[in-house]
């Protein structure tokens, strides 16, 4: 593999995102518009919107969650900026890490300086089946949705054949979730603002109002058991193992890195980005592992001249609990078979030696698929800048990894981020 370079430097000057969650008559702009705001407030010498001179906005399916199509000069439009021009970058839930990609590329190449990166989604204006549906057309429609593949079914695949390959059981799993939501809890912009104890607690208080019988879970895995609490989704992910149905919006702000400083006190670095496809689930000889995740990890790393060891906080595409695990693997900070272990030995906490989607990830932030990947960056910003208020990891993170997945893995793109 040739190790490719930028063509300039290109660095991160601003970042901010909606909240994300279940918001009945907001729709995308709405929640673009807020993020883009916040990421106003977040450049510290102040943002002239008129220098910013494209747009690149990762949707997946407005079309289909939303009946609006043609959406990124809609968010030029609402967000002021008409007539700069604005490209959708469609790639299914990495499709605000690919614009993201497009981004730096434009202001690598030199034509332009300065460029908004947004990532949006409104999912939850239709009706459960309905968005299995939609999000279902992100595999592929002519072999797998007519065999009765949904995308819990796809993890839920991929998680048994590392269960039966590396003797995992699904606690493992579970310690994701518990993590994920811990994480989630500490951040106001989560759709799940509670750890799973608080769940816990909560549906205990309910059913002792109501009267009902009161459950007597004795711990969070007990929880995690109780078919009623945690139905199978498509075994071995149930309920508390998949992201959620989420609307949001992300934005970043991008520009050369000779202007960085002109604009921010602390920017951050794009030292390395890496895509990759690959196949449909169906045709992969080993369900176990994202080739497109190993390929373009390879290439971010190699462009950004560090190692896996040498990454402060990762935010990965947690859309099943499985897809962390096998992540963790992937990006090479733990060996293929012994994510699951890592996940177990708490390896992966806030206070761990590879603290893992602190922001809650997809599990608990949320998963609007479009904006997640931007929103990872968000959270890589915050940590990086010691932003992260009492998620904060206790080192300094001077470098911040993400990893988004399109599908189940024919896409990846993997960045790496340096404060200096
Ligand atoms: N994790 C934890 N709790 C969840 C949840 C999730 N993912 N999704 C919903 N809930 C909770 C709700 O808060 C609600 O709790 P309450 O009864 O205490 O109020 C309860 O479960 C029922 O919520 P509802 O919205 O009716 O759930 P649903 O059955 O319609 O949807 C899933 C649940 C798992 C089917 C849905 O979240 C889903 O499809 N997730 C996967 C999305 C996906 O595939 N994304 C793309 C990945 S590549």
């Amino acid at each position: 593999m040739k190790t490719r370079q930028l063509g300039r430097g290109v660095a991160l000057a601003g970042a901010g995102m909606s909240k994300f969650g279940v918001f009945p008559g907001r729709s995308t702009r709405d929640l673009f518009v807020e993020a883009f705001a916040e990421l106003r407030a977040s450049v510290d010498k102040g943002l002239d919107p008129r220098d910013i001179e494209a747009l690149y906005i990762g949707n997946y399916s407005s079309d289909l969650f939303e009946g609006q199509g043609h959406t990124a000069p809609i968010m030029a439009d609402w967000a002021g900026l008409a007539p700069r021009p604005a490209t959708r970058v469609e790639d299914a839930c990495a499709s605000s890490g690919v614009a993201l990609r497009q981004g730096i590329l434009a202001v690598a190449s030199g034509l332009y300086d300065m460029v908004l990166v947004g990532g949006i989604e409104k999912m939850s204006d239709l009706p459960t089946a309905q968005v299995t549906d939609t999000l279902a057309t992100a595999g592929d429609v002519l072999y797998e949705i007519p065999a009765g593949f949904t995308f819990p079914g796809f993890y839920a695949a991929m998680a048994t054949a590392y269960m039966d390959r590396y003797g995992a059981a699904p606690e493992a799993f579970m310690q994701v979730g518990i993590k994920n939501h811990a994480n989630g809890a500490l951040n106001d912009k989560a759709q799940f603002g509670s750890t799973i104890r608080q769940v816990m607690d909560s549906k205990i208080a309910r059913a002792q109002a109501k009267g009902q019988p009161v459950p007597t879970w004795q711990d969070e895995l007990d929880f995690l058991h109780d078919e009623r609490a945690n139905p199978v989704v498509a075994w071995p992910m149930r309920l508390f193992d998949c992201s959620p149905i989420s609307d949001g919006a992300a934005a970043l702000l991008l520009v050369s890195e000779e202007i960085a400083r002109l604009l921010s006190d602390d920017p951050l670095y794009v030292i390395g980005s890496g895509q990759a496809s690959d196949v449909a689930l169906h045709d992969r000889a080993d369900l176990t592992t994202l080739r497109a995740a190993r390929e373009a990890s390879q290439q971010a790393f190699a462009m950004a001249h560090v190692q896996p060891a040498d990454i402060k906080t990762a935010e990965v595409h947690d859309c099943f609990t499985i897809a962390e695990v096998i992540a963790t693997e992937d990006l090479g900070f733990f060996p293929a078979g012994k994510g699951y272990e890592a996940a177990e030995e708490g390896l992966t906490t806030r206070r761990g030696p590879h603290p893992i989607n602190t922001s809650g990830g997809l599990k608990s932030k949320g998963h609007p698929v479009g904006a997640s990947g931007a929103g990872q960056v968000v959270e890589i910003w915050k940590q990086a800048r010691g932003l992260a208020g009492e998620r904060q990891v206790p080192r300094d993170v001077n470098l911040g990894l993400t990893h988004n997945v399109g599908g189940t893995g024919q896409t990846c793109v993997v960045h790496i981020f340096e404060r200096r």
